[in-house]
């Protein structure tokens, strides 16, 4: 089944992953949460029936061991950051129309029914199973009260999930070596009863799903993988105090694994969103729930917007449930990249960020940020932050194209035609230039690019440059003033469309804009109709929308962002350490559907560093065909390639596997440079390097039919 494009005339529901209530937000979090509020705006522009919801993530050990940290009850520490983040969101724009959290008596019902409705349905049993525990401290140890040693890759790793390594979720009693986080007691492993859902039973059908299943292709591609490699059944109680209750006969008073009720928070925000507007308003039965609505049986358009540590609860886990209680499934996952410094993630704990409410605090407005978060690389791309890069993107797109050209077409306007240039239409070449932004735009949303939706605006308003450039009204305001009034319509066409196109990516500005524009109404209930038919309001006085970055600035900002930095590199050398939402050193190497063309800003200079032919004769550089290729267990980014190459036929290691689609390499035609010293890569020896460009890992080849073993000269 292929899914109608958007917009369709199913409600639609855009989720943000819910962040733990543990703890400040960086624009590291603020990446997805920025990416799905212009995702929900965006479909909203297109005229799609949109509820846009996420909460706080109350439960769970990454909330309990933080609390415990600071003394104080998990209750009121989460409670305490959940009102925080409430407040957080707006200020940048995020707009939920619902923002809930776990522990509230919504999610705690729904979440209840939800696993009555799985234990009915047959998809639950009870098994014994290992347990760490503190024999010292005199208590179990679930999830991040336990660290040890990853059984799959051998890395030091989570309870629950082998952070710095192969990135697996891992069930209790998996983690080997186990040791207490709270008090470093080596623990042990006692025997206890949980339930258990049946995961494992729904491999077609996720397979099924993966097939149909859009966004972001990292979310299809690693999940592939897991249920190939075997899915396992998943434990779905705790032994904790803090969390939701397991229904029913409890005699070990289990609570729910936080990952049972925070996505189920999904559902519950938007009934949350319902009850406040009315069902006629938005009806959450009908978009979450099949066979509610007549018209829409199977349910609504549900989109996940999430960062790509969670993809496999969102793929697997989650799906799996929905499935298993009449619930409609997800159309599409956008799994974003992190946000990197220096090639490095984010560290709560080393203070290794930069801050939400620091970026507010420096004077910047939300929308510039918010732009560069959205269209600095492909949304599943890991990026690096930097002040250069971020004042590069606000002072040539932001103030120098879009500014620009509002300001002056808006200024000339004002000073010339007290109510606004007067005409019956924009031209047809402007209509027809408005036409394609809004097909670029549509076409953005279908593909889930927002940096597309940027490039659709910003390449709009560098049209709007050249043609008013290239029509100069401020040469023929005197002597053809009808032309020029008309030409100074055309460009106003162009600002309000402007308005209309850039209110996901930057809606203050959008709606002052919309306001010096004298449009009625509000930017934000705009549909890319407006966008079309002309302007029809009193211009008043433009002012400049976008304010330039300076260089001082930038420099200021960096001397305070290194100096932090340096202090946190002072201690060792492992920095993810607490929400899981933070890239390590190796993240920078994800792959996006987007059209990526590569960001001028990202080219690193050439080097100076000149070497001799004689050196170069010394890379033996060959034409390679790829014979097969594999994923390589436990290792999320390598596939193990046999290569063709004439004289030989060799095994290479290569890090495409997020990148291509690994059933699409046998057969490439690759270029390899044969004589790179052999390594060895989770186990498998590599002897020889494929060749390929750039971030997204663009294989080299050649275009006529030199064959395996020609050398490259
Ligand atoms: O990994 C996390 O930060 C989780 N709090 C995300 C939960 S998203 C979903 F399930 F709601
Ligand atoms: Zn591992």
């Amino acid at each position: 089944m292929s899914h109608d494009d958007f917009p369709t005339d199913r409600p639609a529901v855009v989720t943000c992953g819910l962040p733990y209530a543990n703890g400040d937000l960086h624009i590291g979090h603020l990446r997805t949460y920025v990416g799905g509020d212009v995702y929900s705006r965006a479909l909203e522009r297109l005229g799609q029936e949109t509820a846009f919801v996420s909460g706080s993530d109350m439960h769970g050990t990454p909330v309990a061991v933080n609390a415990e940290q600071e003394g104080v009850s998990p209750e009121a520490f989460a409670l305490d950051w959940h009102e925080r983040y409430a407040e957080t969101f707006p200020k940048f724009n995020v707009d939920f129309d619902n923002y809930g959290h776990t522990h509230d008596e919504t999610n705690t019902e729904i979440t209840q029914q939800l696993v009555r409705d799985l234990d009915e349905a047959g998809h639950l049993y009870e098994k014994e199973i290992m347990v760490a525990y503190d024999p010292v401290d005199d208590q179990y140890l679930p999830d991040r009260y336990v660290e040890g040693t990853c059984p799959y890759c051998g890395a030091h790793a989570r309870g629950d999930e082998c952070d710095e390594g192969c990135q697996r979720h891992l069930e209790p009693g998996e983690v080997e070596d186990p040791e207490s986080t709270i008090t470093g007691n080596p623990a042990e492993y006692r025997e206890r009863t949980h339930k258990f859902f049946a995961v494992s039973e729904f491999a077609d059908y996720l397979s099924d799903f993966l097939d149909r299943l859009e966004g972001t292709s990292n979310a299809r591609n690693q999940p592939r993988e897991w249920i190939e490699q075997g899915l396992q059944d998943w434990c779905i109680t705790r032994d904790m105090d803090w969390g939701i209750d397991l229904p029913g006969e409890n005699p070990q008073d289990l609570v729910l694994y936080v990952w049972v009720d925070a996505p189920i928070e999904y559902i519950s925000s938007t009934k949350q969103y319902s009850e406040r507007v009315g069902a006629g308003a938005f009806d959450w039965e009908a978009a979450w729930k099949e066979g509610v609505s007549d018209d829409h049986p199977e349910g609504g358009e549900i989109v996940h917007v999430i960062g790509r540590d969670i993809i496999q609860h969102h793929t697997i886990f989650w799906p799996a449930m929905l499935e298993a209680t009449d619930h409609a499934e997800p159309r599409a996952v956008m799994a974003s990249g992190f946000v990197t410094l220096g090639g490095k993630g984010f560290s709560t704990s080393r203070d290794r960020a930069v801050w939400a409410d620091e970026y507010l605090d420096e004077g910047f407005h939300p929308d510039p940020l918010r732009y560069y978060l959205a269209t600095n690389g492909g949304f599943q791309q890991d990026v690096d932050f930097s002040w250069e890069k971020f004042a590069e993107r606000v002072n040539t797109e932001l103030v120098g194209t879009v500014g620009n050209f509002l300001y002056r077409s808006l200024l000339f306007a004002h000073r010339n035609y007290e109510d606004g240039p007067d005409a019956d239409a924009p031209s047809d070449e402007v209509a027809a230039r408005i036409d394609e932004a809004v097909d670029e735009f549509a076409a953005a949303v279908n593909d889930y690019s927002v940096r597309a939706l940027g490039d659709a605006v910003t390449d709009l308003a560098r049209y709007g440059n050249e043609y008013i450039q290239r029509n100069e009204p401020w040469k023929l305001v005197d002597e053809e003033p009808a032309e020029a009034e008309r030409v100074i319509y055309d460009c106003v066409a162009l600002a309000k469309a402007i308005a209309v196109l850039f209110e996901p990516l930057a809606p203050e500005k959008s709606e002052r804009l919309w306001a010096q524009l004298g449009e009625s109404g509000t930017v934000h209930e705009a549909t890319v109709e407006a966008a079309r038919e002309g302007p029809t309001g009193d211009l008043s006085e433009p002012t400049e929308l976008f304010e330039q970055v300076e260089d001082e600035r930038v420099e200021d900002l960096n001397e305070k962002l290194e100096a932090r930095v340096a202090e946190s590199e002072d201690g060792d050398g492992d920095e993810s350490d607490d929400d899981g939402s933070e890239a390590d050193e190796s993240a920078a190497d994800e792959n996006d559907d987007d059209t990526d063309d590569t960001d001028m800003t990202d080219i690193e200079p050439l080097s100076d560093d000149r070497i001799s032919f004689d050196d170069f004769q010394e890379l033996d550089i060959r034409v390679g065909r790829i014979e097969a290729a594999e994923g390589i267990e436990g290792a999320d980014d390598l596939v193990k390639l046999t290569v063709d190459l004439g004289a030989e036929t060799r095994t290479i290691v290569a890090g495409l596997k997020q990148l291509h689609d690994v059933s699409d390499l046998p057969d490439t035609k690759v270029i390899v440079l044969a004589n790179m010293e052999k390594a060895e890569l989770f186990g498998v020896e590599s002897n020889g390097m494929v060749l390929a460009a750039g971030e997204e890992a663009d294989l080299l080849t050649t275009y006529e039919d030199a064959g395996p073993g020609t050398k490259v000269k």
